[in-house]
């Protein structure tokens, strides 16, 4: 059983001094500080279903109340669903992220796996093949897009297995969808009336770069998310949380204007790359980049070199599936991704400099 410290997760070696890209956040801010934060919302017990965010999401998505449960972050949500939802067997992929196999395994339900190859470009099997696959499980936890290597897995697909295995569930962690362009066609949240067995996990700490404060949802058919209530704790969201998911309703000029500075971005960060020897881009989407290091020189040093340079990516090694030299980087904003390229350039003409 792994225990909460031994898995690392990005974000881990934080230090103000340093320009993280080991964590996927925004880089934009949409208000400069956390409204509410008076004697008024540390003094008064919050709702005790976080309405504010459930507010949120109806305001925003036109969701119903009854299909969103308010989290202290995503990550509630993925610990509560294998606790309320009583499961044998859960499927999961590989490489992806470690708490769905953690919260199976502290909940009591075993874990299998499909494996994602970077020679085909991480993707995940198609639907009859994933629908053998799943004879053997009650479950199918999938990330979208897919937290390290960036695969899409379509809202179709899931649908279609979900229709054709009303007995099985299907979760899907949309946590970097909000980042795509075509966040409002490919999120499964407006779905969820017509099917009992799917569950989204939506977060807000990343979209609007607040991992401090926790916000997330899980939307559900209104059956599904009454029977997570049963299992949930109450005033899980705080005051101060509340108060700012009710301020994110204003925030499209925030919305449209990191959609826009992550994909020039990324453009740029992909151009970048092409003339590198000793990196290439193997994955990534949305606001994040996976990057296989095939210099001669030691993985190792390069990461120290970025570090000493203030400069912190994720060491993926730690990935199921990615045992390789891969690491991962957030898109941030043009001067500071400025920054990471020219370091990046450096660690690579050593290498091309080694083989001369
Ligand atoms: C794929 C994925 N889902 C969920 C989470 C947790 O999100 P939150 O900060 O909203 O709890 C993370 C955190 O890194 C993540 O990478």
């Amino acid at each position: 059983m792994t225990s909460l410290f031994s898995h690392r997760h990005g974000g881990a070696g934080y230090h103000p001094d340093m320009l993280d890209f080991s964590v996927s956040i925004s880089p934009l801010h949409p208000f400069d500080a956390a409204p509410g934060i008076g004697t008024q919302s540390i003094r008064t017990y919050p709702s005790i279903d976080g309405s504010g965010i459930r507010e949120f999401y109806c305001r925003r998505y036109g969701l119903e109340k009854d299909t969103v449960l308010a989290l202290n972050g995503a990550i509630e949500g993925i610990y509560l669903l294998p606790r309320a939802i009583p499961l044998r067997r859960m499927l999961l992929f590989a490489p992806s992220f470690h708490d769905y196999m953690r919260a199976a395994r502290i909940a009591g339900v075993e874990t299998g796996f499909v494996r994602l190859d970077v020679s085909t470009g991480f993707a995940f099997p198609a639907y009859e093949e994933l629908a053998e696959t799943l004879s053997g499980y009650d479950a199918l936890f999938a990330c979208t897009p897919n937290n390290p290597t960036g695969t899409l897995l379509s809202p179709e697909l899931i649908m279609a297995l979900a229709s054709r295995f009303p007995e099985k569930w299907f979760f899907v962690d949309e946590a970097f969808l909000q980042f795509l362009p075509g966040f409002e066609e490919l999120t499964l949240m407006k779905h969820v009336g017509a099917f009992r067995n799917i569950v989204v996990v939506h977060s807000l700490t990343k979209f609007y770069a607040m991992p401090g404060l926790r916000l997330g949802a899980l939307v559900g058919h209104p059956d599904t998310i009454r029977k997570l209530y049963d299992f949930k704790e109450p005033w899980t969201v705080n005051a101060i949380a509340e108060n700012a998911a009710r301020e994110l309703t204003g925030c499209r000029a925030y919305e449209e204007a990191l959609r826009l500075l992550v994909a020039n971005e990324r453009k740029k960060i992909m151009d970048a790359f092409s003339p590198m020897t000793s990196m290439r881009i193997a994955g990534g989407s949305a606001n994040f980049f996976l990057v296989q290091w095939c210099g001669e020189g030691s993985f190792d040093s390069m990461l120290a070199s970025l570090q000493g340079k203030g400069i912190i990516v994720r060491d993926c090694r730690n990935f199921d599936g990615l045992e390789g030299n891969y690491f991962r980087f957030s898109v941030r904003t043009t001067e500071e991704n400025r920054i990471l390229l020219d370091a990046l350039r450096i660690c690579d003409a050593l290498q091309t400099g080694d083989r001369a």
